[in-house]
């Protein structure tokens, strides 16, 4: 199962560029799961799930984390790579999906992380852990998936978290401005040490090319991958009916370049 999460400043595009990712994998056949990680809870929105059909991992809280409890994992010693680990994870996985996973379009797979339900009731860290915890036990245990995005809230927090340790690819979605550059700048930095394997700058809303030289200058200093999406007010009028700019302007060049991006992160892939 192929991990992806999407990372950048606010507004740079990350639900935006996870839903239409997640639409045009799930129509090449791959098995998609989609979990929304950010508090705002954008996602099943974008994706055309009305909120009112969504079941939050935070409002099972308790529940989920006695199910996917595990004493070893939950020890320091806990090494995923070792061969015969026996986990006590106690979870029926396909009543567990049937409860927290929506179906939207293309048979995309929704699950929502959820958010805290009144002033001064502490942080998400919790929640997250309990979205770690799924993505581990999916990626050890189950076949239900071919590739997981996970899209998350503004800002670099949610590498702090360790949530992403050892995906595939992070997204490092950003325009070409200085204040979205200084949190894709840091986003890298953290992914680095979280051992994600492949970095791909994506430079939303380009307008002018000269704005790829802008970013490569500033931030690929690595040598990651650098991918444009073009600007297009189509994306955002799809936006205000909730909808994708998938289903309002297939013809739009944003979806050329979602599928160059597609291209990358399903390379070397053999879908069973
Ligand atoms: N390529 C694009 N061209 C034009 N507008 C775009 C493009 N990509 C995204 N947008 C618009 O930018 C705004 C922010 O997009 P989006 O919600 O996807 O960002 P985000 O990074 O998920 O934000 P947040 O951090 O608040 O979750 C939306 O109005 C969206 O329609
Ligand atoms: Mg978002």
């Amino acid at each position: 199962m192929r991990k992806i999460i999407a990372t950048g400043k606010g507004g740079a595009g990350k639900t935006t560029i996870v839903a239409t990712l997640s639409r045009l994998l799930a129509m090449q056949g791959f098995r998609v799961l989609v979990i929304d990680t950010d508090p705002s809870m954008n996602l099943a929105m974008s994706l055309g799930v009305p909120f009112s059909m969504i079941r939050t991992l935070a409002e099972d809280k308790q529940e989920i984390k006695e199910q996917l409890y595990d004493e070893e994992y939950d020890t320091d010693e806990y090494d995923e790579n070792e061969t015969g680990h026996q986990h006590d994870w106690n979870i029926d996985i396909d009543a567990f999906l049937q409860k927290y996973e929506v179906t939207a379009k293309d048979d995309v797979k929704v699950v929502v992380m959820g958010t805290i339900s009144q002033g001064g009731g502490g942080c998400i860290c919790s929640y997250i852990s309990l979205v770690k915890r799924l993505i581990d036990y999916l990626a050890l245990w189950s076949d239900q998936y071919d590739i997981v995005i996970v899209d998350s809230q503004a800002g670099s927090e949610i590498l702090g978290r360790g949530l992403a340790v050892n995906y595939d690819h992070n997204l490092v979605i950003t325009e070409s401005f200085p204040k979205s550059m200084e949190v894709a700048r840091h986003v890298l930095k953290l992914a680095n040490d979280l051992n994600i394997r492949n970095q791909l700058v994506v430079v939303n809303k380009v307008r002018d090319t000269k704005e790829l030289d802008i970013v490569a200058g500033e931030i690929c200093l690595n040598g990651e991958g650098i991918y444009p999406v073009s600007y297009d007010e189509r994306v955002i009028e799809a936006d205000r009916m909730g909808s994708l700019i998938i289903d309002m302007s297939p013809d739009s060049v944003v979806l050329a370049d979602i599928k160059d991006i597609m291209n990358v992160v399903t390379e070397g892939f053999v879908k069973v």
